[in-house]
């Protein structure tokens, strides 16, 4: 139990609506002033993966992210003790102590164990069932657990950056023709409100809701009911926006900050406006950039405080290499045009895993300059680059994962429009080492890395 939690309950009044709130200010941005937390074993398996590799140069850019920050991911009740692929939250938190040398640190981790998790799709199936006994168990045996252990005294000092739930209430948005969707809704908002709250008693822990990426929620329709959905998840909790520094974009996905050559919407070009094109379906957010800014304003109109921040996830929305075009077409073929000037080479903007020709983006950068508009709190790489977004083909494991048919090459999606995935073959499960995606990532890193 938290410790603002017990003291309240200690001092109770008759009266009292809302529960105290912890003692310590939260900085209005985490990331100012301090450094990140650089996970280990993320930072042994790029060295593996460099030595492992024959190409020296490529190598050496592998050894020069080594010691970037990447997020550490609670991704099932097990891996708050530890697996066989990761150490555990206790193990990192000491990592995290010692890293700092009592100057202020951020810890990066997500939180991702919803009951029906992924209910769209199969390759990150969670553990719990979208049942009141699955969120029992996510309260009692995931979110309990890891509260306990952030509020050890010892990790008073971290500052915990906390992804709230990749793709969850995204799907509430935009998949409620999904029967698994449906019946998650209610404990995905159940569990969200339950984790932000419990979180934010802690007293160093910055929760950032997750918040999809342009390509998913830009359109006017879902991102006004984005807006509504976080709204009402935050506005309904215990601490309403008190609990919540703001939103984290792009979660493992590979949308580009910025279609540097297609910046306006409205453009005309070949009898038609470029956010017209089959690449956009008349989508206006292009990029991280424009949505950032379109939820930002969204958001504050729903009467989320103006201090509220972005992260964007760059690791591997990079897009660069020798296909990566270099001025705006010249094209007056409306198709043409935005084909040959647009960064992101994926089949479609729905293609989500592991999408061939993606590198390496933004390095974590804190306060990002020139786009004051997005609010940007930092580029963060909480999909750690080189991890699997799902397997290729089925195998066989016990975390719940499945084969989902957007990871598989050979598979044409009606979501797509009809077009091949684009997904890379021979990709192990979800979460897990992925040597030539990571090879890929590197290469085609935007900016490049040397
Ligand atoms: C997987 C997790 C993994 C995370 C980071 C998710 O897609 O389901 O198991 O920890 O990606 O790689």
């Amino acid at each position: 139990m938290a410790a603002a939690a017990a003291g309240a309950l200690l001092a109770v009044p008759a009266l009292v609506a809302v529960p105290s709130a912890p003692a310590v200010a939260l900085e209005d941005n985490p990331f100012v002033g301090a450094e990140q937390y650089v996970n280990p074993d993320w930072s042994a398996l790029v060295e593996t993966a460099a030595d492992e590799v024959g190409d020296a140069a490529l190598a050496a850019d592998m050894r020069a992210i080594a010691d970037e920050p990447t997020s550490v991911w609670m991704d099932r009740i097990a891996a708050i003790e530890g697996t066989e692929r990761q150490h555990g939250l206790e193990w990192h938190l000491d990592q995290a102590v010692a890293q700092s040398g009592g100057s202020p640190l951020v810890f990066n981790v997500v939180i991702y164990d919803l009951p029906g998790r992924d209910c769209h799709a199969l390759a990150s199936n969670g553990e719990l069932p979208a049942t009141a006994a699955g969120m029992t168990r996510y309260k009692t045996e995931y979110i309990d657990p890891i509260v306990a252990l952030l509020d050890q005294p010892e990790y008073a000092n971290l500052r915990v950056v906390a992804t709230i739930e990749p793709d969850s209430l995204p799907n509430l948005v935009t998949n409620q023709s999904d029967a698994d969707c449906v019946a998650a809704a209610p404990y995905y908002r159940e569990g969200v409100q339950y984790a932000i709250s419990e979180l934010y008693e802690v007293g160093n822990v910055y929760s950032y809701i997750d918040a999809a990426h342009s390509g998913w929620l830009g359109w006017p329709n879902n991102s006004s009911g984005a807006a509504q959905e976080f709204a009402n998840v935050i506005e309904g909790s215990t601490y309403g926006w008190a609990a919540v520094s703001g939103f984290v974009t792009n979660t493992a996905n590979t949308t580009p900050l910025e279609e540097t050559f297609l910046t306006n919407p409205d453009l005309q070009v070949g009898g038609g406006q470029v956010k017209s094109a089959g690449w956009f379906e008349w989508n206006p957010d292009f990029d991280e950039i424009d949505w950032t800014a379109n939820l930002y304003d969204l958001m504050v109109a729903q009467g989320a405080p103006s201090s509220i921040g972005m992260l964007v996830d760059t690791g591997r929305n990079g897009w660069g290499g020798s296909a990566r075009p270099t001025a705006a077409s010249t094209s007056t073929d409306l198709n043409t045009y935005v084909n040959e000037s647009k960064v992101d080479r994926r089949n479609h903007r729905g293609a989500w895993c592991n999408p061939a020709g993606a590198g390496i983006g933004e390095r974590p950068t804190v306060a990002p300059s020139g786009h004051a508009e997005s609010h940007l709190d930092a580029y963060v790489w909480v999909k750690p680059p080189g991890e699997s977004d799902g397997s290729s083909t089925e195998i066989p494991n016990d975390e719940g994962k499945r084969l989902d048919r957007m990871c598989d090459p050979t598979y044409q999606s009606s979501e797509l429009g009809g077009r091949f995935t684009g997904a890379l073959a021979d990709a192990p499960l979800s979460g897990h080492w992925f040597q030539a995606q990571f090879e890929m990532l590197v290469a085609n890193a935007y900016p490049a890395i040397s």
